[in-house]
């Protein structure tokens, strides 16, 4: 039995270890664009140069594999060494240093040149689409299935009609075999069944829309405004894995998240003005956005014109008028780093998967009911959190067992439900 038992726990741990190879490899692949997009687009395109030169098909140019990772992670030594190639590559740039990247693994680097070398060259292409006439389809898009429902209930309450008037007839007919007397007709519409039917639908719907209608007054969940400039949370804190706090940098210091100035799109958009992905990118309805247009009027606010100097002048940039989509009642008072940073929760959690979002809409509806019932249930986080020093009374019970660790302590109990805290 034993025996047999450690074969099976030998069996179930290589096959895990398998799985998670394999599954290691695969993000690896997947993740080559990222990797590209965090580390060298400032710097590189597969096509143009840049600050750098175009990476495509660099392997060509470096017949030692060995000495292209080399470079790649630290250039600087490989100039030291005197390899002639990238003496010579590096006079030829001006003797711009490149970034050293120690921390990419062989496969990693594999990963970034695959997908350099997978991305088409848009002049081809361009002259591809020229000879064949254009012509794209805009596929994708979820498809909504209220209507589908709607049909169907309709459908079914006609089927549901028909069975009693059938019910009906049978009745009758039944009744006259047996030689009861039949009853005098009633006309379908004076009928009280029928009539209580209506009626009671008719205050279940129009119950329903008030009561909502009421509740929701100054609330706008799903509230989805279109913006100045398409800028897509899905391609930048999605795919290309930016942090949130890279733009939102109040969210982990104080109370407002804010929406980053030029500055910050400039810092990378100075370099990227194409956009190049392979996610297509849409508008609610469904027409196929333009990312490089759009770049093209970020740089219309920013006042900058890439064919005219590489230099950005800040000062000849208009704001971006960015239509704001959450706003509490102003009675209230909602705090982000004691949220994000003393309470650790996650953005997701109040705004949704605003990484898989193009457009962001309100996934919350910011009701009081809302703030309240989450601070019933959550838990505060006590173990390594300076913050939380000051209830010594709760740590103190909870060490000695006065209370259940187990079920910890809620943001209710250390005062998070009263009006006060909320309310101004
Ligand atoms: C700060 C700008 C900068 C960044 C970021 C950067 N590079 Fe470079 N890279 C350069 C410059 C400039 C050169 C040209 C040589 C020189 O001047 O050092 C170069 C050269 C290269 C070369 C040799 C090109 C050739 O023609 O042989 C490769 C390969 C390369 N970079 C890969 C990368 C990769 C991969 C990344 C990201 C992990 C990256 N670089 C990030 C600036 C950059
Ligand atoms: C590269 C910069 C950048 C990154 C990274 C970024 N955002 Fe944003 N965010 C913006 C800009 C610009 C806006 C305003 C335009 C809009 O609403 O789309 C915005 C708007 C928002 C809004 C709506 C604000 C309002 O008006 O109420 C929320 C919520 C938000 N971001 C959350 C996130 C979260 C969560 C992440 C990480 C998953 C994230 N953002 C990553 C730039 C960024
Ligand atoms: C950390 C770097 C970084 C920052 C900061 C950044 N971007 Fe981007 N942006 C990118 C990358 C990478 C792409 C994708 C390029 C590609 O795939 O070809 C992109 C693509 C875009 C696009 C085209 C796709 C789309 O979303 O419509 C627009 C427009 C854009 N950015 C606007 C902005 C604006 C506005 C800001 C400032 C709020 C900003 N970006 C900040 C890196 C950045
Ligand atoms: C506990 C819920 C919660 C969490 C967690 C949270 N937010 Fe918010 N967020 C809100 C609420 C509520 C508002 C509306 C605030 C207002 O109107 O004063 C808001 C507003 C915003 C705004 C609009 C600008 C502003 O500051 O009012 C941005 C941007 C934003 N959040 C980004 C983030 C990011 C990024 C994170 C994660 C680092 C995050 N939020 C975490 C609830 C949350
Ligand atoms: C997803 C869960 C969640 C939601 C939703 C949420 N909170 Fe919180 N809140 C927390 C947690 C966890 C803490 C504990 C962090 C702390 O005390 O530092 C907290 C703490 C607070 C505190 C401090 C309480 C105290 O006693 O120190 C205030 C004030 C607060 N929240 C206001 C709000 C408001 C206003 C809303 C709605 C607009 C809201 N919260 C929505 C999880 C949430
Ligand atoms: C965790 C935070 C929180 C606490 C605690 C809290 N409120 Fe609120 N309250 C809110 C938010 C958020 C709104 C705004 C709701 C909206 O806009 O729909 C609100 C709205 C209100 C309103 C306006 C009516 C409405 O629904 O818009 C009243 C009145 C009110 N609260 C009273 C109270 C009283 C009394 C208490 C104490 C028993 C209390 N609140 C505790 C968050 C809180």
């Amino acid at each position: 039995m034993i025996h047999h038992r450690r074969i099976a726990n030998t069996l179930v741990l290589s096959l895990i270890l398998f799985f998670t190879v394999a599954v290691r490899t695969n993000v690896i692949a997947q993740n080559g664009q990222s990797l590209f997009n965090a580390n060298c687009a400032s710097c590189h395109n597969p096509h143009r140069d840049l600050t750098g030169p175009a990476l495509y098909k660099v392997e060509e140019r470096w017949p030692d594999k060995k000495k292209l990772y080399a470079w790649i992670r630290n250039n600087q030594e490989v100039i030291k060494s005197g390899d002639p190639y990238a003496n010579e590559l590096y006079l030829k740039w001006n003797k711009v240093a490149m970034n050293l990247f120690p921390q990419l693994t062989d496969p990693e680097i594999d990963a970034i040149l695959a997908y350099v070398n997978s991305v088409p060259d848009p002049k081809a292409a361009a002259a591809a689409a020229a000879t064949q006439g254009g012509g794209g389809t805009s596929g994708g898009g979820g498809s909504d299935n209220t209507l589908l429902f709607g049909i169907l209930t309709l459908i079914l309450a006609v089927v549901a009609m028909i069975l009693l008037q059938v019910n009906a007839n049978l009745k009758k007919l039944s009744d006259e075999r047996e030689g009861l007397p039949a009853l005098e007709p009633i006309p379908f519409w004076r009928n009280r069944a029928y009539i209580a039917l209506v009626a009671i639908a008719f205050f279940c719907v129009g119950g329903y829309f008030t009561v909502k209608g009421a509740i929701g007054l100054g609330r706008n969940k799903n509230y989805q405004p279109e913006q100045p400039i398409y800028y897509s949370h899905k391609v930048h804190a999605g795919v290309n894995q930016i942090s949130c706090l890279y733009c939102h940098t109040g969210a982990q210091e104080g109370k407002h998240a804010n929406i980053p100035s030029l500055n910050v799109c400039m810092n990378c958009h100075m370099a990227i003005n194409e956009y190049t992905g392979t996610e297509k990118i849409y508008k609610e309805n469904n027409v196929e956005v333009n990312g490089t247009a759009e770049i093209q009027k970020l740089y219309e606010y920013a006042g900058y014109d890439p064919s005219v100097s590489k230099i950005w002048d800040p000062t000849k940039a208009k704001p971006v008028e960015w239509i704001q989509i959450h706003n509490l009642p102003d009675h209230v008072y909602f705090n982000h780093s004691q949220h994000v940073k003393a309470g650790q929760v996650a953005c997701q959690t109040c705004h949704g998967e605003i990484q898989k979002m193009d457009e962001v809409y309100q996934f919350s509806d910011l009701s009081m009911g809302w703030c309240i019932n989450c601070h019933r249930e959550s838990k505060v986080q006590f173990k390594e959190n300076g913050f939380y020093s000051i209830y010594q009374k709760f740590q103190h019970d909870l060490n000695s067992g006065a209370m259940d660790s187990t079920k910890g302590v809620t943001v209710e109990q250390i005062g998070g439900t009263e009006c006060m805290k909320c309310h101004y």
